[in-house]
């Protein structure tokens, strides 16, 4: 079978869409309202309303939407954030940037997200809030995460930047703690035609504050309030992430559809393990991700077959070059650094054809049978 298979093809999702894309931007053009214009509140009321909650503030990209969201629940310099090491480290810039202490609570090693069980012991009199990241887009065991926040007097922030139209108890990621970030990054399960992002929150002051922030902190004309920045979306991407919200939800169904599939037929394969979906949670399986301990090899592999994989992500926070300036190396964190080295992301994106997860599957079992004997990955 002669397969070229990509691991994302924004063509098989824009193409069909671009008579519609362009008539929603030749508005834009049209209005010419290009700053917070009708299509940043048309965009801002439509994603709230899809998630269930009171408050979308659409910002310009993910990073930004969490420090602002970190600012805008009064993190102050020395404060500190339980977050997860294992996560894009636009995670621990937002912490860093706001003023905060990232401190780190190592990953449960089956689910990839952060242990809940760890939490109580990371506390400390300066902690704020608690960061949890939805990896791959499965949300994170979010019930005890909130119970040891009430405990504690914390807040909770959703790092929500993977989780478009996930669950948790049947309620969306984003509507879960007190305030979570999305990115529209293109590649996303809901991307723009650029950087993009957005904080949502069910709390009226906190939202207030939230956009004023992202406005110069202009509470009237040139009357400024506190000290805020430019972080606005522009109003081409809100036009253009309307039209896709309205396919979000297909689109993430037939992602689990291929999910379901690869869980079925890579069950057996030696040595490979997929991620733990908790019962609680439905990802909206932005990536999909087996485990080997030969992971390196398994990429090789099948980039000779055809197939593109990627790692996601190679080298935890702590471990990373500029962990060390920061004071973030401080400790070890065994899962995170065991999933480093073993994950993988398989095609998952919505047009995938059957035959394609088939072929794909085929492959990976071949690899998993040769490699049999792998039980511990290379440090
Ligand atoms: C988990 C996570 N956090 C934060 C971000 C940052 O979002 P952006 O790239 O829109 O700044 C991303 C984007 O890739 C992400 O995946």
């Amino acid at each position: 079978m002669d397969q070229k298979i990509p691991i994302i093809n924004l063509n098989a999702e824009l193409d069909p869409l671009d008579s519609e894309i362009k008539a929603a931007l030749q508005q834009v053009l049209d209005d010419k309202k290009f700053i917070l214009g009708p299509a940043v509140q048309r965009f801002e009321k439509d994603f709230a309303a899809y998630l269930g909650v009171r408050h979308c503030i659409a910002v310009h990209s993910g990073t930004t939407a969490l420090w602002m969201a970190l600012t805008a629940l009064g993190l102050e310099p020395g404060d500190e954030v339980l977050t997860t090491p294992f996560t894009f480290f636009g995670t621990l810039e937002a912490i860093l940037w706001a003023g905060g202490k990232p401190v780190l609570v190592d990953i449960d090693p089956e689910t990839l997200n952060i242990d809940p069980q760890k939490l109580e012991a990371a506390l400390s009199p300066k902690t704020r809030g608690i960061l949890p990241v939805h990896l791959y887009g499965q949300p994170a065991d979010m019930d005890p995460i909130m119970k040891t926040a009430k405990s504690n007097n914390l807040w909770v922030l959703e790092d929500a930047c993977q989780a478009h139209g996930s669950t948790y108890r049947g309620r969306r990621a984003g509507a879960l703690g007190s305030a979570a970030a999305f990115s529209f990054y293109p590649t996303k399960n809901l991307g723009a035609l650029g950087d993009a992002g957005a904080i949502v929150t069910q709390d009226d002051d906190l939202a207030s504050r939230l956009r004023l922030l992202r406005s110069h902190g202009e509470a009237g004309h040139y009357h400024h309030v506190l000290l805020g920045t430019n972080a606005r979306l522009d109003s081409f991407q809100a036009a253009l992430l309307s039209v896709k919200l309205r396919r979000l939800e297909q689109r993430n169904e037939a992602r689990r559809r291929n999910a379901r599939k690869y869980a079925e037929r890579l069950k057996n394969a030696p040595g490979l393990r997929c991620v733990r979906q908790i019962p609680e949670a439905q990802s909206n399986y932005h990536q999909f991700i087996v485990q080997h301990a030969g992971r390196d090899a398994l990429k090789e592999f099948m980039d000779k077959k055809g197939v593109a994989t990627a790692v996601h992500y190679p080298c935890p926070a702590h471990q990373q070059p500029v962990a060390k300036p920061l004071g973030l190396d401080g400790g070890s964190f065994p899962a995170a650094e065991k999933a480093a080295r073993e994950v993988l992301a398989l095609p998952v994106f919505p047009e995938l054809q059957d035959s394609q997860i088939q072929y794909i599957c085929d492959s990976i079992i071949e690899f998993c049978n040769s490699h049999s004997g792998i039980e511990v990955s290379q440090e």
